[in-house]
């Protein structure tokens, strides 16, 4: 059974492997087998986690990339396959977040939370679309938010976004099903990461933020290495259009 988890020969896309949760995934895949392209704006962090995929023996390939870019994502898809020979899985894990309330958001800052975290799914789910569907076989993988289905002021556009990601995903794992390519995300809760490292660092606003959460606590980053495994494998093949919450109980209080 434990061999449905392999990922032997497969090859993944991680967008937002630079740092963060991207970047242990990253390495979690290549842990089970799977060689990896890396993608984000910026070049070092990028770099760093190829490093770190080549000590687990596997290979790396840095392709920075704007994922609010169709053509660059057309081109991350397309570098992969010539690069790592061929393409298996898609994690669109990218994001950026802007706290705000609504009344004081600025239309700009609106525009680049859905930019980055719906659009940049969709031109990820649009740039691997002919080649999956072609291949009668696929796995993508969103990475969503808690937020996407509990509210939190502040955080109207985040939500936005994440709600989509979530309603895309169930969508587009219906439209894809008769491909047998399976799209499916991950909700998490709190893990620290640059994201939201300042918030953390203040005892108050930890303290806010947590007690909404059962288990009192954040996530470990290395907590989600096991369930993207097992939705980028054959362990996951007859899974598809679910949102999986990895918070600590979040969204089930
Ligand atoms: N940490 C949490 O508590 C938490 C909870 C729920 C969901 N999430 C989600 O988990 C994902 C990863 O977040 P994280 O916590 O690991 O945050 P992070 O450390 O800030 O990492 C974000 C990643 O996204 C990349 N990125 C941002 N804008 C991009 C763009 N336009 N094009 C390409 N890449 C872009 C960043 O690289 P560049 O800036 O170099 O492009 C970086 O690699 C996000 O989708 C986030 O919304 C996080």
């Amino acid at each position: 059974m434990l061999e449905t988890l392999r990922l032997d020969g497969r090859v993944a896309i991680v967008t937002g492997g630079s740092r963060g949760l991207g970047r242990v995934m990253a390495l979690a895949l290549a842990e089970a087998g799977a060689d990896v392209a890396l993608a984000a704006r910026s070049k070092p962090g990028l770099e760093e986690t190829a490093h770190q995929v080549e000590r687990l023996g596997r290979r790396a390939s840095v392709i920075p990339t704007d994922v609010r870019s169709v053509t660059e994502m057309e081109a991350l898809v397309r570098q992969t396959r010539d690069l790592l020979g061929r393409l298996d899985i898609l994690v669109n894990n990218s994001g950026v977040a802007e706290v705000a309330p609504l009344a004081e958001m600025l239309p700009a800052a609106w525009g680049r939370v859905l930019e980055t975290n719906l659009t940049g799914v969709f031109n990820g789910c649009r740039a691997v679309a002919s080649h999956f569907l072609s291949a009668r076989s696929g796995k993508i993988v969103n990475v969503a938010s808690v937020l996407g289905a509990v509210g939190l002021p502040g955080y109207t556009a985040y939500a936005a976004s994440k709600g989509g990601v979530i309603a895309l995903t169930r969508t587009l794992a219906v439209e894809w099903a008769r491909y047998n390519v399976q799209v499916n995300a991950i909700a998490p809760g709190w893990f620290v990461t640059e994201m939201n490292r300042g918030a953390f660092a203040d005892e108050k606003i930890r303290e806010r933020l947590l007690r909404e959460v059962p288990m009192r606590r954040p996530g470990r980053v290395e907590e989600i290495g096991p369930l993207i495994v097992y939705l980028a494998s054959p362990a996951s093949d007859f899974m598809t259009g679910q949102t999986i919450f990895l918070d600590g109980g979040h969204s089930a209080a």
